[in-house]
């Protein structure tokens, strides 16, 4: 009798620890196999200079001679101003902070976004929140798309070399998002 109840209280104990680990810091933990997420980056339609996926999520473009479109180069530039300080760089994680090149893929666009406005605490493991930051906020698509493109292998860590032009359409964006 006595043990029943004490595995009924274990049990509830662990189903209610479980949502929260397993948000800390999973996404980055699983590795990528960029065959089984060819549908996560495969794009099906592009936007003045931009790229989708059947899902309407943004996703990058490397053209065979490794041209990378203008979001992925601008994206490289931006996750080394604002992320690389903790994660790393060329997303690759750090002793402190997830790999999150791995994160862009295998997670959830939408809450990836969530994570970088609102930010995340785990004990005292600190995402800071980047809502009220443009500098974050105006480029969070190129830094996403980025870093999926890490996650992918698609391109190589550093520096991208040649780079699609920037688009009219993804000038005007920033200038309205940045004011
Ligand atoms: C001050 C250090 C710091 C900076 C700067 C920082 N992060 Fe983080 N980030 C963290 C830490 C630490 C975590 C893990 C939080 C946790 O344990 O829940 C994290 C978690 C994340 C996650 C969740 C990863 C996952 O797999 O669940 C994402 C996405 C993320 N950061 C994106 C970014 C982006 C994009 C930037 C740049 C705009 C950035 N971070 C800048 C420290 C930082």
């Amino acid at each position: 009798m006595m043990r029943t109840v004490s595995v009924k209280i274990a049990l509830a104990a662990a189903l209610a620890l479980a949502p929260a680990a397993l948000s800390a810091q999973s996404w980055s933990d699983q590795p990528v196999d960029p065959e089984k997420s060819q549908d996560a980056a495969a794009i099906a339609y592009d936007e003045g200079g931009r790229y989708y996926t059947e899902d309407d999520v943004p996703t990058y473009n490397l053209a065979e001679d490794g041209t990378v479109d203008w979001m992925t180069f601008s994206g490289f530039r931006r996750y080394h101003s604002e992320c690389h300080v903790c994660h790393g760089p060329d997303g690759e994680g750090s002793t402190y902070a997830p790999k999150i090149k791995n994160s862009a893929v295998n997670m959830d666009y939408y809450d990836f976004y969530d994570v970088v406005v609102n930010g995340r605490q785990n004990g005292n493991s600190v995402m800071p929140h980047f809502g009220d930051n443009p500098n974050v906020m105006c480029y969070l698509d190129d830094i996403y798309v980025y870093l999926k493109a890490r996650g992918m292998d698609a391109v190589p860590r550093g520096r991208p070399g040649k780079k699609e032009a920037k688009s009219d359409e993804i000038r005007e964006m920033e200038d309205a998002c940045m004011g």
